[in-house]
């Protein structure tokens, strides 16, 4: 029924805050990406950033709930992702993205609305298939590999690999606050965000 919804844009709608960013976390389940999220959130707050976090799961359990994990469920979650954190960075947020967004050409699409309004960061949390199943936080690898849930990335779904990340931080070589200060550098890099205060 498509056909019968119009998509008005009204004069107002165009009006864009500035300062506003994508910071955009892909990588494997269990690689960090969340945990990276919500230590580099609050030192974004502290620096005066408007911040909102649009995580795979916490998405999936509203904006997204009821997709499952096949390509075009997959595609249509990270679309709406990327949508919301395209309109939250025209008002001047500071949106963290963290899911695990595995094809390249969603992720794509996905930059391309938010370079509409502020820059797109992308982050690769870079982890072995062999490290995250050892971590298994969510017991999912187990399940996985035992043939209990297919259709797992990593496991028996694609991962495609950033060809061109803003930024790669590989969590076997860095613990998770390491890598936070990995992305907030640069962050203060693309000038995205002031230096930090010293104390
Ligand atoms: N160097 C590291 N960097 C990040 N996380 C690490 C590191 N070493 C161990 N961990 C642990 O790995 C787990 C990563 O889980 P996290 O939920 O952040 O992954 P995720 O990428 O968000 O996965 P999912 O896609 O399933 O949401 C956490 O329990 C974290 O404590
Ligand atoms: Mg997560």
């Amino acid at each position: 029924m498509t056909e019968h919804i119009y998509a008005h844009e009204h004069p107002e709608s165009d009006r864009t805050r500035g300062g506003g960013f994508t910071l955009w976390f892909t990588g494997l389940s269990g690689s960090g990406k969340t945990t990276i999220a919500h230590l580099v959130g609050p030192a974004l707050d502290d620096r005066g950033c408007i911040v909102e976090y649009l995580d795979g799961d916490t998405v999936r359990t509203h904006l997204s709930k009821g997709l499952g994990f096949s390509k075009e469920d997959r595609d249509t979650n990270i679309e709406r992702i990327g949508w919301v954190a395209s309109r939250l960075t025209r008002q001047g947020g500071a949106v963290i993205c963290a899911a695990i967004s595995p094809y390249e050409e969603t992720r794509r699409k996905a930059r391309e609305l938010v370079e509409q309004y502020g820059q797109f960061v992308e982050v690769f949390v870079k982890a072995s298939v062999n490290e995250c199943a050892r971590r298994d936080v969510k017991g999912l690898y187990e399940k996985a590999f035992a043939g209990e849930i297919t259709g797992f990335t990593g496991v028996d779904d694609p991962y495609e690999e950033p060809a061109a990340p803003e930024i790669v931080v590989d969590t076997e070589q860095h613990d998770p606050e390491e890598s936070a200060q990995l992305v907030l550098a640069k962050l203060e890099q693309l000038g995205l965000i002031p230096a930090a205060v010293k104390a």
